[in-house]
């Protein structure tokens, strides 16, 4: 599992300070103040960009789906180019140059919601997405020398350019797939975790103090439970967006912010207040039978659900 919190703990006061920064990797130095930037002062504007920068309201990452927009575009463009080339009909020389126009407008907003995930990469997956960035800004800055080229009749350079680009792009691209399959960054920690699918007791009900995190686990999986009041809330303990324990998050509320990059989940049901994570935690029903807590798969089907 990834090390812990690269981001700023919004309720502390003893973030790194620029003295200790000096001496570390230039891409922690750069997230860090990446990540400063982003936090915006703890401005609630702040956090509302970047819960639609990470795609928090979409339920997946949103740089996921933009990336498309460039990598088809310019994909595109490079067809036209080559059909431009071959019959040397002025047609596709204006569609390879609008499609590189639409690809440029998609890489801004990739960019935009890439930094914003990549402000919350843990080691060693922070390296890949530093050079993964820097790969795509070197290959954006190649498609848009070349429309400039274009536009100033120095076609052929133009599109040897845009294929420099592209090549860098396709790169840049292979390293964006290895953070999600081999680093799985973006992906569901809680994916592959099995729950009961029938009420099972976890812990006795007086072992659980009021208002404290609390970490059980039923068959390897952890569960986190929380007591508020005469309610008892049950959802998945390992985070989905890097596997921070919940356990050891803070309350705030009826929610629990994770203590690695302070993603806020509902108990209720788990769903993702804050960002970073976009993945919902999955929520377990909870009742109380014979002094013990037990606790099933949210709306599996046993027709003595009561809730504690
Ligand atoms: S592990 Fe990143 S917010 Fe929980």
């Amino acid at each position: 599992m990834e090390g812990p919190a690269s981001g700023i703990d919004p309720r502390s006061d003893s973030n790194d300070s620029s003295a200790d920064l000096a001496h570390r990797p230039v891409d922690e130095k750069v997230q860090k103040l990446l990540d400063e930037a982003l936090y915006g002062g703890g401005r609630p504007a702040a956090q509302s960009l970047r819960n639609f920068l990470n795609g928090t309201w979409l339920g997946q990452p949103l740089h996921v789906v933009l990336t498309d927009l460039p990598i088809g575009a310019w994909t595109v463009a490079m067809l036209f180019d080559a059909l431009e080339l071959a019959l040397g009909r002025r047609e596709f020389a204006r569609a390879a140059d609008a499609s590189i126009a639409v690809g440029l407008l998609g890489a801004a907003g990739a960019a935009a919601s890439g930094l914003t995930d990549w402000s919350d990469v843990d080691p060693p997956a922070r390296r890949v997405g530093f050079v993964h960035g820097l790969l795509n800004l070197g290959g954006a800055t190649f498609f848009l020398t070349s429309l400039l080229l274009r536009k100033k009749k120095s076609r052929r350079t133009g599109q040897i350019a845009s294929a420099l680009g592209y090549a860098v792009m396709a790169y840049a691209a292979h390293l964006g797939g290895e953070m999600v399959y081999k680093h799985r960054v973006g992906v569901d920690r809680t994916d592959g975790q099995v729950f009961p699918e029938t009420f099972v007791a976890v812990l006795p009900e007086a072992s659980l103090p009021e208002s404290k995190p609390t970490r059980v686990n039923y068959q390897g999986t952890p569960i986190l439970l929380v007591r508020r009041g005469d309610r008892v809330f049950a959802i998945a303990e390992t985070c989905s967006h890097f596997g921070g324990p919940l356990s050891e998050g803070t309350l705030e509320e009826d929610s629990i912010v994770c203590p690695y990059h302070f993603s806020r989940f509902a108990l209720r049901d788990g769903h993702v207040i804050n960002g970073p994570a976009v993945h919902p935690q999955p929520c377990l029903d909870v009742r109380v039978r014979d002094g013990k807590i037990e606790v099933r798969k949210a709306g599996a089907t046993a027709s003595d659900a009561t809730p504690a």
